[in-house]
Formats: C-alpha cells, sequence, structure tokens
C-alpha cells in the first residue's frame, strides 16, 4: 500500500525513522511529509536515505512542476499516518487547518487516518486535545494511544509515543480493514420518510439519518461502492457515495428495488414511516373548530420487499426497540427474510434517534449469540457492525 507517514515536530520524531522502515519491510511504499518543526528535530535527508523516496515539506514545493504535491500525494495515498503527532498539528487536523504541506494533505485525502500522538501528559491530558481527539474518532481515525511513562521533559504519565510495532500493527489492521468489502456493492437506506397529509404537512419521524450516514462512511472506508437511498435527513452523506433522494415510503421502496440487484449487502437503516394518510390533499387544509381524523394506511415494508428481490445479498435490518427485549426483533429476523438484524435501544437517553452515540445489538440466522457493540460514536457501531457482517 502507499503510506504518508507524515512527522510532526516532537521529540520523538527521530523514532519515525524506524516506523519507515518496519513499515516498508511489511511490505508498503512510504513517503514522508515532515512539517517544519519536525525538521528541528530530524532531516529529509535521514528520511529520503531510508525511504528512497523525497520528502515533502513545503506547500507550495512541486517535485513536478505544474502538479500540485499536496493534492497528488493526497490522492495516491492509500494511508495516512501521523507519528508523531503533536498537540498543534492534532488540534490542525480536528479543525480543518491546513497551513502547512502535512495538514493540508491530510485535508485533500480521502484515506484512512491512523494518528500516534507523542507530547507531553500534562499537554496530552488538556482540554483541548481531549476535544480535539474526540473529534478525530468521531471520523474514524485510528488513534495509537500514548504509552504511560516517563517523557523527554521528565513529568511521568501518558505521553509517550506508542511502541513502533503497535504502530505498524494499527497500519496493518486499517491496510486489511480498507480491502474488506473492496469490489463490493453496498446498498443503504437511510434517513426518515415524509408521508404527506396535504402540501404542507407530513406524517414523519425524528430519524436525523446519523446512522444511514455513519454506514456509508464506515462502508467506504471498506473500500466498498456505496448506494445510499436517503429520505429528508439533516445528516450530512459522504459524496463518495451514489446519493439517491427520496422522499415517501413508496419512493424509498421504488429506489431501493431499482439499485438492490446488484448489491452484495443490503442495510435497511432508514426509520421508514409504518403508515401514511390514506388521502393526499392537494392545497392545503384549512382549520376548523371541529374535530378531525386522519385515515392511516399501512406503508409497504421496505427492508423484507428488497431481501426477497435480492436473495443473493445479505440483508441487515434496523430495529429501534422500545426496550432491552430482542424478542420483537428476532421475530422480524424470521419474518423479513433477513440475515441480521442491529437492534438499538431507543428508551435509553443519548443514544439512537438523533443522537451522535449508539448501542447496538445484533442478532444473525447463523448464531444463537448477541453480538453487543457496546456504547460508541454512530461511526464506529457502523465500523464494528460491517467488520461483523463481512465476517
Ligand atoms: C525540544 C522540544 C520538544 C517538543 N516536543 C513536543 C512533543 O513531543 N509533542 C508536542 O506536541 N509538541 C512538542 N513540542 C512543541 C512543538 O514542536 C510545537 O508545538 C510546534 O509548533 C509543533 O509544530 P508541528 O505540529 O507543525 O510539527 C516540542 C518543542 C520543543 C522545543
Amino acid at each position: 500500500m502507499n503510506i504518508v507517514l507524515g512527522v510532526s515536530g516532537s521529540v520523538a520524531a527521530y523514532r519515525a525513522a524506524d516506523l519507515a522502515r518496519e513499515l516498508m519491510r511489511a511490505g508498503h511504499s512510504v513517503r514522508v511529509c515532515l512539517t517544519d518543526s519536525a525538521q528541528k528535530f530530524v532531516t529529509a535527508a535521514l528520511f529520503e536515505a531510508l525511504t528512497g523516496q523525497a520528502c515533502l515539506q513545503d506547500t507550495f514545493e512541486e517535485p513536478d512542476r505544474g502538479r500540485m504535491a499536496h493534492i497528488d500525494w493526497a490522492r495516491q495515498a492509500d494511508i495516512v499516518v501521523v507519528a508523531p503527532a503533536t498537540a498543534n498539528t492534532i488540534a490542525k487536523i480536528a479543525h480543518g487547518i491546513g497551513d502547512d504541506m502535512l495538514t493540508t494533505l491530510v485535508l485533500a485525502t480521502t484515506a484512512p487516518l491512523v494518528v500516534a500522538p507523542a507530547m507531553n501528559p500534562q499537554m496530552y491530558a488538556s482540554e483541548a486535545t481531549r476535544e480535539a481527539m474526540t473529534k478525530l474518532r468521531e471520523r474514524a481515525t485510528w488513534v495509537v494511544e500514548p504509552t504511560d511513562g516517563d517523557v523527554a521533559c521528565g513529568e511521568h504519565g501518558q505521553g509517550k509515543l506508542a511502541a513502533i510495532s503497535q504502530i505498524v500493527e494499527a497500519v496493518q489492521t486499517v491496510a486489511r480493514r480498507s480491502k474488506q468489502l473492496e469490489g463490493r456493492k453496498v446498498l443503504i437506506t437511510s434517513g426518515p420518510t415524509q408521508e404527506p397529509i396535504d402540501d404542507v404537512r407530513f406524517v414523519s419521524n425524528r430519524s436525523s439519518g446519523k446512522m444511514g450516514a455513519a454506514l456509508a462512511r464506515a462502508a467506504l472506508l471498506m473500500g466498498a461502492e456505496v448506494t445510499v437511498v436517503s429520505g429528508p435527513a439533516r445528516a450530512a452523506l459522504p459524496l463518495q457515495a451514489n446519493i439517491v433522494h427520496v422522499r415517501t415510503a413508496q419512493e424509498m421502496l421504488e429506489a431501493g428495488l431499482a439499485h438492490c440487484a446488484d448489491a452484495n449487502l443490503i442495510i435497511g437503516a432508514a426509520a421508514v414511516a409504518d403508515y401514511r394518510p390514506a388521502v393526499r390533499h392537494r392545497g392545503k387544509i384549512r382549520r376548523s373548530a371541529e374535530p378531525t381524523t386522519l385515515e392511516l394506511h399501512p406503508n409497504p415494508d421496505i427492508i423484507a420487499e428488497i431481501a426477497k428481490a435480492a436473495p443473493d445479498a445479505i440483508t441487515v435490518g434496523f430495529a429501534a426497540e422500545p426496550s432491552r427485549s430482542l424478542d420483537a426483533a428476532r421475530d422480524k429476523l424470521a419474518r423479513k427474510g433477513l440475515y441480521a438484524i442491529a437492534a438499538n435501544d431507543v428508551s435509553r437517553d443519548g443514544i439512537g434517534f438523533d443522537a451522535d452515540q449508539n448501542s447496538l445489538r445484533l442478532i444473525t440466522l447463523d448464531s444463537p449469540v448477541v453480538f453487543d457493540s457496546g456504547l460508541m460514536s454512530k461511526l464506529g457501531c457502523a465500523l464494528w457492525l460491517l467488520d461483523r457482517v463481512a465476517k
């Protein structure tokens, strides 16, 4: 794999030389990008001698005249590793600042990112660094935690760059994961549906589309070709996915059926409205003093219909369950012809609907075991789920 190794200005910068060699030993091609501060500790000449490839240092440096190196490197990278990562570089990456070659390249790449922080323990424990680290984790950055120990400044605590073998292992895991769904087509339904009452009102639910967006991002990180059929959701979908916008359950069903034929994996993460108004009124129903009744008709069972139309695909449904009991989810699994159901307990605060975190329990057709993801970001849950299903 093509690895870009970003080295920032930490005392541990010298250890990046060993890391570059170990990554090459593991069969990767390694190109190094140094920040200005890193060059106070190590030189480009060192890494060029070790890797046999020119280093990048300055944003406006163009080894191939007329080609923007930060974009070229960003496109060619399969994985970007920042090790050691300073507090400063971590904060810049978290906030989308691109004021040097390394941070600009990280902004410009879609490759998975591995970050190995190294700093004074107080810097690592600071609120600013912790917030930046949370942001990185939410974007599925693989963090190789610094270890406890004596650091160069004489203090003791968590801040020492992790062992080189641990960083290499993380890169190998990310490399494997990025191929796990290579060549596979993944279809995801996402977000709520809106069932019109008249031209200005509708029946819907609280789904934000965040879980579907996280699944799309996770599938892309794992190398899949992704189509998302999305209802009107607030969550931003990754642009590398093929996105089909729909509004009603009927439209979602039609779009799902149109895209399921060549899908290998289908995930129904949409919160489809179970019912729609029997009649859609044109214009706007006028207010009156009389009570009124809205007649509702059941909507089609989208994931069951798609599972029937694509029998060769692995189909996974989501179930928003109001309790810990999995009886209803087990019943759905059999009734809808699915391979698995991911159940989330929507009675718990802070997870499920509209939240940034989730906790999934997965039941599958071929195992009596209930797999529990634990509480994680939705992206973490999505990677966990796809990893389980890909196995
Ligand atoms: C001797 C020395 C050692 C340093 N070690 C670290 C370190 O291990 N981690 C860190 O986050 N910053 C460290 N710094 C501070 C960074 O070099 C400084 O924040 C710099 O602006 C980082 O720039 P960069 O992120 O662009 O490489 C050190 C500074 C000095 C002078």
